[in-house]
């Protein structure tokens, strides 16, 4: 089942999404992430001086690095 994440640009006025439960992370400061640093889920969490915990947000953050119109450049993700 494809992931659905819907992306507007610029922010949007509403409430953000959270992604990202482990690390607060909201669709807000993932594309100001983005936008500095893109092309990689690593560059995203570095962005935020966090690391993956559980994973579960890693697929979303691709897609949304995907649909957001980059290309993936693979970055081994940041250990904690
Ligand atoms: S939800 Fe992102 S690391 Fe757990």
């Amino acid at each position: 089942m494809p992931l659905r994440t819907t992306l507007r640009f610029p922010f949007p006025t509403e409430p953000a999404l959270y992604v990202c439960i482990c690390n607060a992370l909201n669709e807000r400061k993932v594309r100001e992430a983005m936008a500095s640093c893109p092309g990689s889920v690593a560059r995203i969490y570095k962005h935020h001086g966090c690391v993956p915990q559980c994973g579960k947000c890693v697929p979303v953050l691709r897609d949304m690095v995907r649909e957001c119109g980059f290309t993936l450049t693979p970055e081994p993700l940041p250990a904690a």
